[in-house]
């Protein structure tokens, strides 16, 4: 995959003349719907057997209510499905994306803060599997191709973590260089529930998406905010439990769990092995047609 297409050097600037008017309502706006062919161009070019991916990425956020901490990330990530292209919206860090390592799933990351995407883009520039957009996602989010191509494939999961609606956080102080006003929150979860795609999205409980996601599946689990003080979140979701899951490394909710289940498997690989054939493909056959797996036998 040619990197440099993505990391368009003029991007900033068309970025930075778009942010003047960031206006989320606005659907077709140029400076994304000029990128949108390069970057499906990109993404349709990357081949699950380019170069491996490293998988050696650090995990710091700079962010408050960053999904780095301990027992968030694996909550979230213990809820997104296996799928073809792995979207996170408000980049920030990249916490789930960085997570996701299986080379065949394309990981695209959209942030519209300059420093945390020339952070990002240096971090995964060799990784042939990832995608580092800077911009504004409300406006990809409403682009007709990159609709038609991303937001609209039951294929592909997008994961969207914003800025926190300010009813939601009890300082009125923007917390974020880039917060998002009540109409742009309502933009977003107005598209949000439209599009085809999985979506994720995950925030403090507020009026607007409690009400707007009612009929969503929800997770909610407790992160820390900047004071340190332990809050609720809310993991809204439009489907079902997933069956196969993009990162397994996670499944248990505490260490000793994903201990447990190390041990587990690995007795039931033994017992599997050292079955005769003919009860290994018949067994591994039922799990497979019970928990609808596509498995491609022998
Ligand atoms: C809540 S933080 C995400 C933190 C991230 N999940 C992590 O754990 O590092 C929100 C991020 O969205 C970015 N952001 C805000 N508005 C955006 C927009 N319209 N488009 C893309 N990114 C945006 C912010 O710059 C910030 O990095």
């Amino acid at each position: 995959m040619n990197k440099e297409k993505l990391l368009d050097p003029n991007g900033i600037n068309k970025v930075a003349s778009s942010k003047q008017n960031i206006s989320p309502g606005s659907p077709g706006n140029n400076a994304v719907s000029c990128r949108a062919e390069k970057l499906i161009l990109s993404m349709a070019n990357h081949s699950k057997n380019n170069v491996e991916d490293q998988n050696n990425f650090s995990s710091s956020s700079p962010y408050p209510g960053g999904k780095n901490q301990a027992g968030v990330y694996q909550t979230i990530i213990n809820q997104i499905p296996y799928c073809k292209t792995f979207i996170e919206g408000c980049a920030g860090s990249g916490a789930m994306m960085r997570r996701i390592l299986d080379p065949s799933i394309k990981k695209l990351a959209i942030e519209i803060d300059p420093s945390q995407f020339f952070r990002l883009s240096g971090e995964f520039a060799n990784e042939s599997s990832y995608f580092i957009e800077h911009g504004n996602v409300l406006e990809y989010l409403q682009d007709p191709k990159l609709k038609m191509y991303l937001f609209n494939n039951s294929e592909n999961v997008l994961f969207m973590d914003p800025p926190y609606p300010l009813d939601s956080i009890s300082s009125k102080n923007k917390i974020y260089k880039f917060s998002w006003t009540q109409s742009q929150h309502e933009k977003f979860i107005s598209v949000a529930k439209k599009i085809k795609c999985k979506v994720l999205i995950c925030s403090y409980h507020n009026k607007l998406y409690d009400a707007e996601l009612k009929d969503w599946r929800k997770v909610e689990y407790q992160v820390y905010d900047q004071a340190h003080n332990l809050k609720t979140e809310v993991l809204w979701m439009n489907y079902p439990e997933p069956v196969k899951l993009a990162c397994t490394r996670y499944l248990g909710s505490n260490h000793r769990d994903r201990e447990n289940l190390k041990r587990k498997k690995q007795r039931w690989l033994k017992k599997l092995d050292a079955m005769p054939r003919y009860q290994r493909l018949g067994i591994l056959d039922v799990i497979a047609k019970q928990y609808n797996f596509i498995w491609n036998g022998e």
